[in-house]
């Protein structure tokens, strides 16, 4: 049974998808040990306390030196014996401390089809905006795994979502989050809870 620990910032609507799906019985061999947020008042930590998951709050601006948040973050994951890391909205960016902690570890969810409206700046709300305002017809959102560059880490699953006329990005971002976020992230992690990932260089393959 591999422990997976949840990094969350915000809402936590992904956090729900994978608690449902572990509920249903969608995710075997793995079981979320500890949800931690960057944020005391993220609404992620109530819904992890309603499903009698652990929690913890660790916020960078506490450190005086990045360094010493990224080993505070690494040794708090560590003490939790975590076999798999989720970025469920997280919005704090990871050292490489962390980084090379969990390599190959770390699954993000991102809600927009790596390599379009991804790397540094696009999170949240703004990615749905720059969707919108570059004028695509199709977007989704990507799971990956984490590296050193912001979403550049090799892709898992990717699922595509229609952009329809007079959304606006918060409407777009809803339909992302039901068609796609909330189906693939809980598939990824099981993929992974059950070996079926395989790391080949900056891609991946899943294995039957
Ligand atoms: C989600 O749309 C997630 O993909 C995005 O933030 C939202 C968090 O919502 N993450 C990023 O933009 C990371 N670059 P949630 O707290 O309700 O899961």
């Amino acid at each position: 049974m591999k422990n997976i620990v949840v990094l969350v910032s915000g809402g936590g609507t992904n956090l729900q998808a994978l608690i449902d799906a572990q509920n249903r019985g969608d995710i075997t061999n793995g079981r979320i040990v500890c949800v931690i947020s960057s944020n005391p008042n993220a609404y992620a930590l109530v819904r992890a306390r309603e499903n009698g998951i652990e929690t913890e709050v660790i916020r960078s601006r506490d450190y005086n030196y990045f360094a010493g948040y990224d080993k505070a973050l690494t040794e708090l994951v560590q003490s939790k014996k975590a076999d798999l890391v989720v970025l469920a909205g997280f919005m704090t960016i990871l050292g490489s401390i962390f980084i090379k902690a969990f390599e190959n570890r770390i699954i993000n969810i991102h809600p927009a089809l790596i390599p379009s409206f991804c790397g540094e700046g696009y999170y949240g709300l703004r990615v749905h905006e720059e969707a919108l305002r570059r004028g695509v017809k199709v977007t989704g959102a990507t799971a990956h795994f984490v590296n050193e560059i912001c979403d550049g880490g090799p892709i898992i699953l990717q699922k595509a979502v229609e952009i329809k006329s007079g959304d606006t990005p918060e409407v777009l971002q809803r339909r992302v989050m039901e068609q796609a976020e909330w189906k693939i992230l809980p598939q990824a992690v099981n993929l992974f809870c059950n070996d079926k990932i395989k790391v080949i260089g900056d891609t991946t393959e899943i294995t039957e």
